[in-house]
């Protein structure tokens, strides 16, 4: 396999690349180093990159040439794009269209030209369900954002369907669920509250902590994307990637003063707009189209960030 990893210097990229390195796959790497949170950070996960044996790139997808980039890639993962639910109001918004909206179709449209790409995979999102109407949440329930990066999330996955539909491009878009464990984007929730929690430094809760979270080990969303990339899929397949925990923040908190030993000092923060009330995807179709299904419970991919976050 060639693979391209976009946005690899990222939290998830990064171990996709890691991963598919150790399996032997020749791996190009793709990242615009944007400043949402410290480029030191992605350059050095580059750097480890290309230690590892992987191609590093940096390029920014809107602008770059994307034939040149494609040239005799087999498949596709992408997973570049602006994240964070709760920044993506007001003027941020424009960086959320063009990373993740924009983006996703120049790469489409050079992926049509590209006849021999086996495999389109496409990093989407729960964030599209918002607060859905039936829990856990299947594929085929209407989706409802109700932040505007869940929107541009969402119009990127019909992109791709529709770039399915219309060309064969081999598109499967993954909707990951609430991703954590060793090296966490250092803006969520549990690299904030396990950073703190070793520094004895005050957390912020938005909300009573009672909203749920469908939390999904690092290793799980690899092993489930690189079944993706091999596994025979009709294209502009939709595939939950949920982890099975269903935990409230507040049992996190819980979880992580038993593992660290520690009292967390939380500073209660109203509520975020955008914030979902509930996630929780219903695995059945990964289930039955892969074989997939989570391994790592909360509390020992917990235990394993903490230790992590311990050592860094
Ligand atoms: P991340 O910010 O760590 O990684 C994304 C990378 O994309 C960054 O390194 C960034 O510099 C790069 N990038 C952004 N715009 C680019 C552009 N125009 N050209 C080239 N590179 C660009 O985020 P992450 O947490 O690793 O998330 C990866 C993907 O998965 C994102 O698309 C995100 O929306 C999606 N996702 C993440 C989660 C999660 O819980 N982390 C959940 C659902 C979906
Ligand atoms: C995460 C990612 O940040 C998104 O990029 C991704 O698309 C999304 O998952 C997804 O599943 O689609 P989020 O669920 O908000 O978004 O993840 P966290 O930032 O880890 O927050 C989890 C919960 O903790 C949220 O309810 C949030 O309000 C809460 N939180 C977070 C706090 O109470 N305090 C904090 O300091 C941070």
């Amino acid at each position: 396999m060639h693979a391209l990893i976009t946005g690899a210097a990222g939290f998830i990229g990064s171990h996709l690349a890691l991963k598919l390195r150790a399996e032997c796959v020749a791996v190009r790497c793709v990242d615009s180093f944007t400043d949402y949170y410290d480029p030191a950070l992605k350059r050095s996960r580059a750097a480890a990159l290309a230690n590892a044996g992987c191609t590093v790139i940096e390029a920014d997808l809107t602008s770059t040439d994307l034939d040149a980039l494609l040239d005799n890639v087999d498949v596709v993962f992408h997973l570049a794009g602006q994240p964070g639910v709760r920044a993506s109001w007001g003027s941020e918004f424009s960086n959320y269209t063009r990373n993740n909206v924009e983006a996703t179709q120049r790469l489409l449209e050079a992926a049509r030209r590209m006849h021999k790409l086996k495999r389109f995979i496409y990093a989407s999102s729960s964030s599209i369900y918002g607060n859905a109407n039936h829990y856990p949440t299947s594929e085929d329930v209407s989706p409802q954002p109700i932040s505007p990066y869940g929107v541009t999330k969402l119009a990127a996955e019909h992109l791709c369907t529709l770039y399915a539909i219309n060309y064969k491009v081999p598109t499967v878009s993954l909707r990951y669920f609430t991703v954590y464990g060793p090296g966490q984007r250092p803006d969520m929730a549990f690299s904030q509250f396990l950073r703190a929690a070793l520094n004895s430094e005050e957390i912020t809760i938005y909300g009573l902590g009672q909203q749920i979270r469908d939390f999904t080990y690092i290793d799980d969303v690899v092993s489930a994307t690189t079944l993706a990339a091999t596994c025979d899929l009709s294209p502009g397949v939709v595939l939950n990637v949920a982890g099975g925990s269903h935990s409230s923040v507040n049992r996190v908190l819980e979880l992580i003063e038993e593992l660290a030993g520690v009292t967390l000092i939380a500073n209660r923060a109203a509520a975020v707009a955008g914030d979902a009330n509930r996630t929780g995807g219903d695995t059945s179709e990964i289930r039955s189209l892969l074989g997939w299904r989570p391994r790592v419970s909360l509390s020992e991919g917990l235990a394993r960030q903490l230790a992590w976050t311990r050592e860094n």
